[in-house]
């Protein structure tokens, strides 16, 4: 690179780091007080810094990788699209991936989901369902049902309208005025007896699960007929720290929705494509939304595409002529990229022709004996909740009083850049660790992750 010597190449992009670019979620006064780790390449499960030091990814790129970076079956796919057409508008034309992954995804989906919509991050795919939802009961001539109910904690992306769908005081405060007011109710996890320390399963977790229902039941009972959709991430909610769901809230959530006349809207960006045990997690409810989110894995986490599926209903709503103003006055310059969908298109390939859901099973029962072995016995850490293979487990000063760390103390971000010390990438959830894997991560690589893990947590909190 123009004689450059790798050092003064890195010592460049430091700087250059340093100066110039803004992180996401990032404090830049924190940032600035450690070596930023930068990522030349990929391998496989591994990321490859500047320096060609390995690092196991760990959340599998902020959840999105699937099966591991480079594929070739789906780097191949993109280089064929890459020759024929990069980019083409879906606004008044189409092309043939776009087409075929919406066929597609229409075949995977539950029948009753016969539209796809094509945009290309999970906060717009939420940004779609909110206006669908909002417009369909307008155009079905019930306006007062313009309110949304979501999960407390909920996380749906950071555009405005998924931000007011997951207001979190601390993140959000001050933005009351940009934003609209939702209905919260308590997911099981927080209607627990233990409040937020219990384990996630048993009959404890199964009468939690019902006590969120009443509590949702007994909003709808009030205040049902204003209400457009209720929004959840089905089976885990993963930024409020990988809470699990039974799979009867589903089906109670369903049969709630169905029995107060509201949509049902399932943001799978994060479950969806394997990451629970099935492709998508409704699946384990058996149940189907009126509006479907998907985004990250659908492209095995290589490009930015995302997807909200919709009923024949609710798109029929939108049908009539111009004049009447019905259409969905919404799009992305770049929703339904080729690449991404050429992407996709060999993603569910690989997902077919490798077995990837009954691989990633084995690897999630593998990754439990691991985690009952390495992390649930440490100090100063609750129990370890895992659904597929989501796994979150909370740092405690003290778990039996619920006494937390302080916030400045950053436990589990220290946690995590010890970790990366020893060759491992994580980014935590405030005080919660996360461990989210690529779908078939081997034996050998599960067992380095997690005592990796264990390792850079006794580390912080010197147990
Ligand atoms: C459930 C859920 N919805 C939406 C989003 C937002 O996705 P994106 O970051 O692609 O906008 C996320 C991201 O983590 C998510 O977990």
């Amino acid at each position: 690179m123009n004689g450059e010597s790798p050092a003064s190449r890195r010592e460049r992009l430091v700087n250059d780091d340093r100066r110039c670019l803004w992180h996401p979620f990032t404090q830049s006064a924190e940032w600035l007080s450690y070596e930023p780790l930068i990522i030349e390449k990929a391998e496989g499960p591994f990321l490859i810094d500047v320096d060609g030091r390995r690092y196991l990814d760990g959340v599998s790129s902020l959840w999105c990788n699937v099966h591991g970076h480079g594929h070739p079956r789906i780097v191949a796919a993109m280089h064929e699209q890459l020759d024929r057409l990069q980019h083409s508008t879906l606004l008044g034309l189409s092309h043939a991936p776009a087409i075929e992954l919406a066929a597609r995804l229409v075949e995977l989906a539950p029948p009753s989901l016969t539209r796809v919509f094509f945009s290309d991050s999970g906060s717009t795919s939420v940004e779609v369902a909110l206006r669908m939802a909002f417009q369909y009961w307008r155009q079905c001539g019930k306006p007062e049902r313009s309110r949304f109910v979501t999960l407390a904690e909920a996380y749906h992306g950071d555009t405005l309208g998924s931000v007011s769908l997951g207001f979190s005081e601390p993140f959000h405060s001050g933005y009351e005025t940009i934003t609209f007011r939702v209905h919260k109710f308590e997911p099981p996890f927080l209607c627990h007896p233990l409040n937020g320390r219990g384990a996630c399963d048993g009959e404890d977790f199964e009468r939690a699960a019902q006590e969120s229902l009443e509590r949702l039941e007994h909003f709808l009972q009030r205040d049902g007929d204003t209400v457009a959709a209720v929004v959840i991430e089905p089976l885990v909610q993963g930024a409020a720290g990988i809470w699990p769901q039974p799979p009867s809230f589903l089906r109670g959530v369903r049969e709630l929705c169905d029995r107060f006349g509201c949509l049902l809207v399932c943001d799978e960006v994060a479950t969806g494509f394997g990451r629970t045990g099935t492709l998508l997690a409704i699946e384990q409810g058996g149940i189907a939304p009126d509006i479907l989110c998907l985004a990250k894995g659908l492209t095995a986490g290589y490009l930015p595409v995302a997807a909200t599926l919709a009923t024949e209903t609710v798109f029929e709503a939108f049908s009539g002529r111009y004049g009447e103003y019905k259409t969905l006055f919404h799009g992305h310059t770049y929703g339904g990229n080729p690449l991404g969908c050429a992407a996709a298109l060999a993603n569910l390939d690989v997902f077919e022709h490798e077995n990837t859901l009954e691989r990633s099973r084995r690897a999630a029962a593998t990754l439990r004996g691991l985690l009952d072995q390495h992390i649930a016995p440490l100090a100063h850490v609750g129990p370890p909740r895992q659904q597929g293979l989501m796994v979150g487990f909370d740092l405690w000063k003290d778990f039996d009083r619920g006494l937390r760390f302080a916030a400045d103390e950053r436990c589990a971000h220290r946690a995590t850049l010890a970790a990366r010390e020893r060759g491992v990438f994580l980014r935590p959830l405030g005080d919660t660790m996360v461990l989210m894997p690529p779908l078939t991560l081997s034996d050998e690589l599960l067992e380095v992750l997690v005592t990796t893990a264990a390792a850079a947590v006794r580390s912080v909190t010197g147990a």
